[in-house]
Order: structure tokens, then C-alpha cells, then sequence
């Protein structure tokens, strides 16, 4: 008995050295590929890895020499799952389990975990045998909080992976507002910005959807003070946010914090007046934004310029988001993009002042797809966003300039923006968004890393690249007039 059980100890001793030694060796490989090159030049490796693999799995299923029986129990229940598993193993792959099976009493481990966890939990244990996993989204948050409660950095990295390329997929109810909200109780600002942008990103659509209504108090404020939130015009998000308060009957702290966020001067008037007399919040609430009302009214009345004499214009009322809308911009499908340089035109209002929206403003659009700056003859230099590395070939670039100009233009900065559309797991989605003044080059990184001539590259379309130009035009203040 004693001698049986010594050998197992052994047997287990030479299996964890030999599990250590694959462990570091594996690190000194990163450190120093080339060194290892060398030594190894001449050799052979022979490679049983997937076999150990196997090997292991089998070990986690059949229970052989089993030092610790696992006892899973879930939260305010009676259900208890038993795995038979394997001290060294468990102590190899995270310190919290080696943590808690030195300070054990039995050869039993008791483990309370929350209902979604527990059903994943041999699923999690055979990730520490076997190194590799299969995730579902619905899987994604339960095993991300079993790698962080057991400290398994890999596997939590990998999750936080997963879920960040995974926002676009198809759920039943949606997913990426519980994960905004997971990543915001644990601390993780990686998922917490990708979702957060996700959303922004995507907004009309989540406007749409059931999940709007199920976001939170918290992501409902942080969303209304974006500047670069995706949807066809402010109205929409309005009507939205009223069916988001309808719905969840917030305090009136709230409700006044969530309408002073809304940007009234993007409205237009006739909206806005039919608003303040049929929209029933607004009747509700008209005394707590009314200023902000008087303001768009006066905004809509006269040039902006007329207004930034006297009023400070620089504020978030004045400032658009990125609308959709034809008004703002336009959608630009360029086939074949690497083939030759493409020019486009469209219009735009001149401004979202009632004063400006009937004035109209043509542009033109050029992209050329393999653009070499002519060192010394840039006129963008002062803006250092030249980078020395231009001479692999040249970079897509997009200029955008008024056809014709126009004293209304006096005051007024045009700011474009270009959202680049890719494809991700199946699914169309606003992959880049890109702000400058006249030329991409301001921006530095425009398309830099879309591969265009690639067949299979994800900016690719149906062979093109998909873009959507807006014009937002953003006012100085002047306040001259005041002093
Ligand atoms: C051994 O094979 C596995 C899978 O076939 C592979 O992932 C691994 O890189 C190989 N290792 C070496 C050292 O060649
Ligand atoms: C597991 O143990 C049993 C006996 O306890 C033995 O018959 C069987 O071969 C073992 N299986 C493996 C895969 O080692
Ligand atoms: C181990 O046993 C002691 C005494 O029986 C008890 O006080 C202690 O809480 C136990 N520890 C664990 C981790 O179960
Ligand atoms: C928006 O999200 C939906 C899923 O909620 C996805 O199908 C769609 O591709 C996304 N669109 C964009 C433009 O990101
Ligand atoms: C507008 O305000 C922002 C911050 O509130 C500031 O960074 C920016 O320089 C201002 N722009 C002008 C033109 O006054």
C-alpha cells in the first residue's frame, strides 16, 4: 500500500518535471529563437505534443490516480457536480488552486459557484488539462469569470479576445450590453472600451433592438456624451432615449441628466416644435431644459456666426455626432479600390441651423490607393503626422474639399469624418472611423492596416471598399463683440 503509493508520488513527481521543463523550455523559446536555432541545427524533432494532449484528457476523464475529488456546488441549490481531478495539474495552472489544496483539509475540494459557472465548470477543468477550448457566445462571460476567480491569465486573455471579435454576432437577447456591464464590475477597460465602442459604433441598430431598453442608467449617460456615436440623426436617438425612460422609469435626477445630454441645435426646428407639445417627457420636463431649447431656438434663427459673436457656440449642443442621414453626408462604395485613383461628389447642407440647412454645398471626394507623399513638397508637414516609412509603395488616401468656396464658409471649420466598413465573422460592421480637416493624411493611420490587395481582405465587400463620408461643420467662438 505504502509502496504503491510512493511510486504514484514519483510518477507524479517525474510527469510535473517533465511538465515544468515543456513549461520553461517554452518560454526560453520565445526569449531566444535564434539562439535555439542554433543549438538544435542538425537535430530532429519528433512530436508526440497532441498525444500528451490526448493522454491528459483521458487522464481528466477515466480519474486514474485522482488526488482530489472536486466538489461543485452551485449557489442556493442542492446540485452538486463531482470531477475527479489531479492536484498538480490544478496547482500548475493557477495559484488559487494550489492556494486552496495546500490549506485543505480532505481529498475533497468544495467549490460554490454561481449556476452559469457551474454549468461551464468541466469545460473550464479541461482547459487546465488539455490547453485548449470551445467557447459559445452565450459561454464567453462564465468561463471569463472562472479564469479570473482561478487566476488562469491565458484562458482570460484569450476570453477578452473572443468577446472583443465576437460584438457583432447574432444573440437571441444580445450580448455585448451584459459584457459592458461585466467588464465594467470587474475592471476590464479593454472589453469595457471595445463594447462601449461597439454600441457608439453601431448605434442606430441598438436603437432598434431589445436590448436598448435593458441598458443601464451608467451606459445610457456615457453613450449621450459621445461625439462619435453612429446613427441616422439626433432625433432618433431623442425618440429612443423616450422609450428608454418610458420603459424604465428612472428618477427625475436622471431622466433631467439624460435630456440635457440630447444636442438640440442638431434638430431641426419643426421637429423640435412639434416636440415640445406632443412629446410627453418633454411637456413633463420642458422647465429643465428649457434654456437648452431657447438656446437651439436661437441657434436656428440667425448664421452661427451671427450667434458667436455673443454666445459661446463651442459647447456639445453645437456640436454634431456622426449622423447618417443624407443631409450630413453619404455612403461611398468604391469597387476594385487598389485599381486606379476614384474622385465622387455629393452635397451636403451647409449648416444644421435652420439659417443654413437650405443652403447646399457640393464636395469633392478623391481616394487614391497607393498615395507617396513628394518629401519636401508636403503641404502637411507642421501637423507631424508623416511618418518616415512611406516608402513601401504608398498609402490609400482620401481628400475631401468644397467644389466651389463661399463667404457662409467664414467661422465655420468643416470637420469630415470617414467611417470604413469591414466585414467581421460574417457581419458588416463600422470597423474605423477617421477625423481630419481636408486630407486622411492628418490622421496618420488611415487604412493602414488594410491589406486592399488582398482578395480576402475584411475591408473587402463584394470587392469594395465601403465608406460613408460626413461633413461636420463645427463653429469658433468669437465673443468679440462682448469685451
Ligand atoms: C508539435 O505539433 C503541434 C501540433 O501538431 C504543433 O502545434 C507544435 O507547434 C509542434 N511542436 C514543435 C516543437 O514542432
Ligand atoms: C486506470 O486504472 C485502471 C485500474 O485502476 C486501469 O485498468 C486502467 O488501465 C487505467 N487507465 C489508464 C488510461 O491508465
Ligand atoms: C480544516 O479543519 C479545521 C478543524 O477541523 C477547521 O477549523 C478548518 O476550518 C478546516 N479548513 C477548511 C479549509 O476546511
Ligand atoms: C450592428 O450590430 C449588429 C448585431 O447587433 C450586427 O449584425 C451589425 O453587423 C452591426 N452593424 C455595424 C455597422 O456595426
Ligand atoms: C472648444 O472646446 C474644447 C473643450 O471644451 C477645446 O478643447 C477646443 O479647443 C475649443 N475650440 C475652440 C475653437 O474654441
Amino acid at each position: 500500500m505504502m509502496c504503491s503509493c510512493e511510486q504514484e508520488i514519483l510518477c507524479w513527481f517525474y510527469f510535473g518535471t517533465l511538465l515544468f521543463s515543456i513549461y520553461f523550455h517554452s518560454v526560453t523559446v520565445i526569449g531566444a529563437p535564434l539562439k535555439q536555432d542554433v543549438l538544435d541545427s542538425g537535430s530532429t524533432v519528433l512530436n508526440h505534443s497532441m498525444s500528451l494532449v490526448h493522454r491528459m484528457e483521458t487522464l481528466l476523464a477515466i480519474g486514474n490516480s485522482s488526488d482530489v475529488s472536486l466538489r461543485v456546488q452551485t449557489i442556493n441549490t442542492d446540485e452538486m457536480k463531482v470531477i475527479q481531478a489531479h492536484s498538480l495539474v490544478l496547482s500548475l495552472q493557477s495559484d488559487v488552486f494550489e492556494e486552496l489544496l495546500l490549506s485543505r483539509n480532505s481529498s475533497a475540494l468544495v467549490l460554490t459557484e454561481s449556476p452559469d459557472c457551474a454549468a461551464v465548470f468541466a469545460k473550464f477543468i479541461r482547459y487546465l488539462y488539455c490547453g485548449d477550448i470551445s467557447v459559445r457566445l452565450d459561454q464567453a462571460k462564465s468561463l471569463h469569470i472562472l479564469a479570473s476567480k482561478y487566476h488562469v491569465w491565458g484562458l482570460q486573455q484569450g476570453l477578452t479576445q473572443y468577446m472583443t471579435q465576437h460584438l457583432s454576432s447574432d444573440s437571441p437577447t444580445g450580448h455585448v450590453v451584459s459584457w459592458y456591464s461585466y467588464a465594467l464590475q470587474i475592471g476590464d477597460n479593454t472589453l469595457r472600451d471595445s463594447c462601449l465602442q461597439f454600441l457608439s459604433w453601431n448605434l442606430s441598430s441598438v436603437l432598434q433592438s431589445g436590448e436598448w431598453i435593458s441598458i443601464s442608467e451608467n451606459l445610457l449617460l456615457s453613450l449621450l456624451q459621445r461625439s462619435d456615436l453612429i446613427l441616422q440623426s439626433e432625433l432618433e436617438l431623442y425618440e429612443a432615449l423616450e422609450g428608454w425612460i418610458g420603459q424604465n422609469q428612472p428618477d427625475s435626477t436622471t431622466v433631467e441628466s439624460a435630456l440635457r445630454a440630447v444636442r438640440y441645435g442638431m434638430i431641426p426646428p419643426q421637429h423640435l416644435f412639434r416636440l415640445q407639445k406632443q412629446s410627453a417627457l418633454m411637456v413633463k420636463y420642458y422647465e429643465s431644459i428649457s434654456d437648452l431649447l431657447y438656446l437651439a431656438f436661437q441657434f436656428h434663427s440667425a448664421s452661427p456666426i451671427q450667434l458667436a459673436k455673443y454666445f459661446d457656440v463651442n459647447c456639445s449642443i453645437f456640436t454634431p455626432r456622426n449622423y447618417l442621414s443624407s443631409s450630413w453626408g453619404s455612403p461611398w462604395l468604391i469597387s476594385n479600390p487598389t485599381r486606379d485613383d476614384r474622385s465622387f461628389s455629393f452635397q451636403t447642407q451647409l449648416g444644421p441651423s435652420g439659417h443654413d440647412s437650405g443652403k447646399r454645398v457640393t464636395w469633392n471626394a478623391l481616394f487614391s490607393p497607393r498615395w507617396l507623399p513628394l518629401s519636401g513638397r508636403s503641404t502637411y508637414t507642421e501637423l507631424g503626422a508623416m511618418q518616415p516609412s512611406r516608402t513601401d509603395g504608398g498609402r490609400p488616401r482620401i481628400i475631401v474639399t468644397p467644389a466651389t468656396s463661399s463667404p457662409d464658409f467664414a467661422g465655420v471649420s468643416f470637420q469630415k469624418t470617414v467611417i470604413v466598413m469591414a466585414k467581421q465573422q460574417g457581419k458588416v460592421v463600422v470597423h474605423d472611423v477617421y477625423n481630419f480637416h481636408q486630407s486622411t493624411e492628418e490622421a496618420g493611420d488611415f487604412l493602414k492596416d488594410a491589406d486592399l490587395q488582398r482578395r480576402t481582405s475584411e475591408y473587402l465587400i463584394d470587392s469594395s471598399l465601403s465608406l460613408h463620408i460626413v461633413i461636420k461643420p463645427l463653429y469658433h467662438t468669437l465673443l468679440v463683440a462682448r469685451k
